[in-house]
């Protein structure tokens, strides 16, 4: 038996709650204590410290710890891809996301590539993520094992497509199925790793295919789905025109019975009061994307609206079109999206939506998104005055939520002190 305690100022959500700004945890001088890969306790540094005399200690007095982030939809295969000039979506995905996912038909290049996500990942305090792969099985195949190297909590899944791209970049309705099956197989539940579905959004799926994957959401219900919903308005009529049937750009998901608990819709701009109701009834959650909805111009999400509906939300990067790997940066960005809209999004309610309330939604807080005893121990160490500014504007003993804001505005990955994936520190700032 091993057991650690590190002592620090401890911030979590240890609850399901309508209300993070008063319903949360907070230990001003706290001691969080490890067994093994779990957290086994939390607490007063005053009142634990004596019970775990025995224990190693780690003093990060002067630190924020908070549950290790996460990010609810990025694409791993467009890291390289961040901050490409000048495009909407359409032609931004024809002009540099095809040709740049081309390259991850390479197994080995792409193995690389998921050692460097990953390492963004971590060095951003994010711990875990909801990720987009390309077609490719191999490139897939290649990310779940880094994640699995590094004992990490990732839902990932092979990008279906079999129209509207590239001849080179397509699958069929049979490879896609086989495919995404073999990978289900293969890494569902296989040690902290989970699997999702991913057609890229309707308008590159054939319904053939969406079909098949309908089949395997039906064979599958505990595994997530992902894709894209209502993020561009031409995006939106192009979607009408190709499923003329469809009552709405969601329905065609309905239809291939994809919209379900676990089911994420990333963006959800320009939805058709329908389609929110819709989303509220099925338990399915919406992926908030500030940094790529304001990169692509896409438009302004209305948070109020998921809100007054009480739909499940989470927030992310949507790393290439997002323009950060940080999520307390996303946050800055959709803190001045509500700005704009009228709605006030607390420093707090950013951090639910992004560690407990994202876990709430995506079914996972029995293992992460809080510091509760029993969770796995994956947890970001913040050094929120890491330099001349961070220092002048907060005081060693800042407020909670000050210090959050603060870091949404002026922080990057040089706020992560350390982050910890069940229970080994996997990132260290030098
Ligand atoms: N819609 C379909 N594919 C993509 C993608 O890769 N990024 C974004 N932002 N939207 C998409
Ligand atoms: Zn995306």
């Amino acid at each position: 038996m091993s057991i650690t305690t590190l002592r620090a100022s401890l911030l979590h959500f240890a609850n399901k709650t309508q209300s993070p700004d008063t319903d949360l945890s907070y230990f001003a001088d706290g001691l969080l204590v490890l067994e093994n890969d779990k957290i086994l306790d939390i607490g007063s540094a005053a009142e634990l410290l004596p019970r775990y005399g025995q224990a190693k200690h780690m003093d990060y007095s002067g630190k924020l710890i908070i549950p290790g982030l996460i990010d609810s939809h990025m694409h791993f295969p467009q890291t390289e891809m961040l901050a490409c000039y000048g495009e909407q979506l359409l032609s931004w995905l024809e002009n540099y996301t095809f040709p740049i996912e081309a390259k991850f038909a390479d197994g080995e290049y792409a193995a690389a590539i998921a050692e460097i996500f990953l390492q963004q990942l971590l060095k951003n305090g994010t711990t875990t993520a909801l990720v987009y792969s390309s077609v490719h099985k191999v490139a897939t195949d290649a990310l779940f094992r880094a994640a699995k190297a590094r004992n990490m909590l990732l839902a990932a899944g092979k990008v279906c497509m079999d129209r509207n791209c590239p001849d080179w970049l397509q699958d069929c309705p049979d490879s896609a199925y086989e495919d995404s099956k073999a990978l289900i197989e293969a890494w569902h539940n296989n040690g902290r790793l989970k699997y999702a579905l991913t057609p890229r959004f309707a308008p590159t799926s054939t319904e053939a295919q969406m079909q098949r994957l309908g089949e395997l959401a039906r064979a599958y219900p505990d595994i997530f789905i992902q894709t894209h919903l209502s993020e561009n308005k031409q995006e939106i009529e192009w979607v009408k025109s190709l499923y003329p049937q469809a009552k709405h750009y969601l329905d065609v998901y309905d239809h291939y019975h994809m919209v379900r608990p676990r089911a994420v819709f990333g963006h959800c701009v320009h939805l058709e009061e329908d389609e929110w109701q819709r989303i509220k009834d099925t338990g399915a959650s919406i992926a908030f994307c500030p940094t790529s909805n304001l990169f692509l111009g896409s438009g302004l999400f209305d948070l109020a609206k998921a809100r007054e509906l009480d739909i499940n939300m989470t927030l992310a990067t949507d790393v290439g079109g997002g323009t950060s790997f940080n999520m307390l940066r996303t946050l800055g960005e959709a803190y001045k999206i509500c700005q704009l809209k009228g709605t006030n999004l607390s420093p707090l309610s950013g951090l639910y939506m992004m560690t407990q309330g994202a876990a709430c939604a995506l079914q996972l807080e029995h293992s992460v998104g809080n510091l509760n005893p029993g969770t796995d121990a994956d947890f970001v160490v913040l050094d929120y005055r890491f330099d001349e500014l961070t220092q002048l504007r907060l005081t060693e003993n800042a407020a909670p939520e000050d210090i959050i804001f603060a870091l949404t505005m002026l922080g990057d990955d040089r706020a992560t002190q350390s982050t910890w994936v069940a229970g080994k520190e996997v990132y260290q700032k030098q």
